[in-house]
């Protein structure tokens, strides 16, 4: 109905038009013709109610959101691409990485990265140092350039990657999570005792008006991550147990199987039976696929009892007990090195059944964290045992000695040596 009386009027005001508008020419009559059409088929649209056909403006594209990490999302580590997924193999490990070429293959161990934001603070807890809040300074800096100086195919986190007192929000677990995707590297972090304290579990217990962040959502967020290798299983115990398997010139060449040591708020910090259970079901299944007894790095974070035994039975006094004394070990023909700085624990696993397992079915390295101030690799019954040189400053007295521990694998064989960092002087 509308469009009827529209056409009514508009004719009408065309007659109109025509009977008052002065033409000095033809081309001018059409000129005026048209405006006052228009112009009157706009007052007419006007009364009529009629809408505009005009073209509504577009919308501008909104910019997608740049990820803030600061200065660190441009970095690419030179290993990036060398090293691919293979989701297609057969081979029964969680992840499988294949490496190119046939140089050495570098495994980057970093831990205990404890991210803490100081405005964070629990009810009960006390207060930390506003220190922490520079996260360039006590983590970001020191990880970027044991990155960059020891160029890895895989980065390894032994755990306590946030401290999770101080982050019942979860912001500092994306912010570094980020941080780590952003460098091109494949990348897997297991917990330890502190990153899973905002369990949702636990929460009610502590706060009842505890933020909605818990480990749950920490496994999901480390799933997402492009580069980041990392499964949760329902049937044991622990939020982070996992395989890869490296592959090399067609052949798997090495395994590594991560252990969650569990949270100060779940368990004892121990591995349980029935991830021993799993240990020895996934090993086996490896080892039928590669048709030879591959060779093992187990990650941990609380070290086992047998790191004690073996630095008391090489180095007496000097070794790991629950007082040591601060001394440096002597390089020695096994290659052992490290610091134990007046920190001692006296670790799970006391019978070292546990550790006799892992030796007879082929792990020739434990890396272990959790003991911030000692980063001792010592040689034992032909398994060395690593902690891992800690990557931030939380809780370090000796600053002279963060960084990582770098493996170095050339075949079934393997050298590791710790990568200290050194501050950047000004220019
Ligand atoms: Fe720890």
């Amino acid at each position: 109905m509308k469009k009827v009386n529209k056409t009514v009027a508009v004719l009408l005001s065309v007659l109109m038009t025509f009977s008052f508008v002065g033409c000095s020419g033809l081309g001018d009559v059409e000129t005026k013709f048209n405006e006052a059409l228009d112009a009157v088929e706009s007052w007419v649209d006007g009364l009529l109610g009629n809408e505009s056909e005009e073209e509504p403006p577009e919308e501008e594209e909104e910019e997608p959101e740049e990820k803030e990490i600061g200065k660190y999302l441009q970095t690419k580590a030179t290993s990036a691409g060398r090293v691919t997924l293979d989701k297609e193999s057969d081979c029964p490990a969680d992840f499988v990485l294949e490496v190119s070429g046939d140089e050495p293959i570098k495994i980057l161990q970093l831990t205990d990265t404890q991210m803490i934001d100081e405005t964070q603070v629990r009810k009960g807890n006390g207060a930390v140092s506003t220190r922490y809040a520079d996260h360039d300074n006590c983590i970001y800096d020191i990880v970027r350039q044991t990155v960059e100086a020891t160029d890895p195919d895989l980065i390894l986190i032994t755990g306590d990657y946030v401290y999770g007192d101080y982050d019942d929000n979860g912001s500092l677990f994306r912010e570094q999570t980020d941080f780590f995707d952003s460098l091109g590297i494949y990348w897997a972090p297991i917990y330890g005792n502190h990153d899973n304290d905002s369990d949702s579990e636990y929460a009610v217990w502590i706060d009842e008006d505890y933020p909605d962040w818990y480990a749950r959502k920490q496994c999901q967020y480390f799933e997402q991550a492009e580069y980041c290798l990392f499964r949760t299983r329902a049937q044991i115990s622990g939020y982070s147990n996992f395989s890869i398997a490296i592959e090399q010139g067609g052949e798997i060449v090495r395994s590594i199987v991560m252990f969650d040591t569990h949270g100060s708020l779940q368990t004892t910090q121990e591995i349980t039976p029935a991830q021993m259970s799993w240990y020895k079901d996934t090993v086996k299944a490896i080892n039928d696929y590669a048709g030879k007894t591959v060779k093992q790095f187990i990650g941990i974070h609380v070290p086992m009892h047998v790191f004690k035994v073996a630095l008391q039975e090489k180095y007496g006094e000097l070794g790991y007990n629950d007082s040591p004394t601060n001394f440096t070990i002597p390089e020695n023909a096994d290659g052992d090195c490290g610091a134990l700085i007046n920190q001692g624990m006296s670790g799970h696993d006391k019978d070292l059944s546990q550790f006799n397992v892992f030796k007879e079915k082929g792990a020739d390295a434990i890396l272990a964290g959790h003991i911030h101030k000692v980063n001792t690799i010592v040689l034992y019954q032909g398994v060395r045992l690593v902690m891992g040189t800690k990557s931030s400053r939380y809780d370090k007295y000796n600053e002279e000695q963060l960084g990582g521990t770098i493996f170095t694998v050339t075949g079934e064989e393997y050298t590791v040596e710790h990568y200290y960092y050194t501050e950047a002087t000004a220019e």
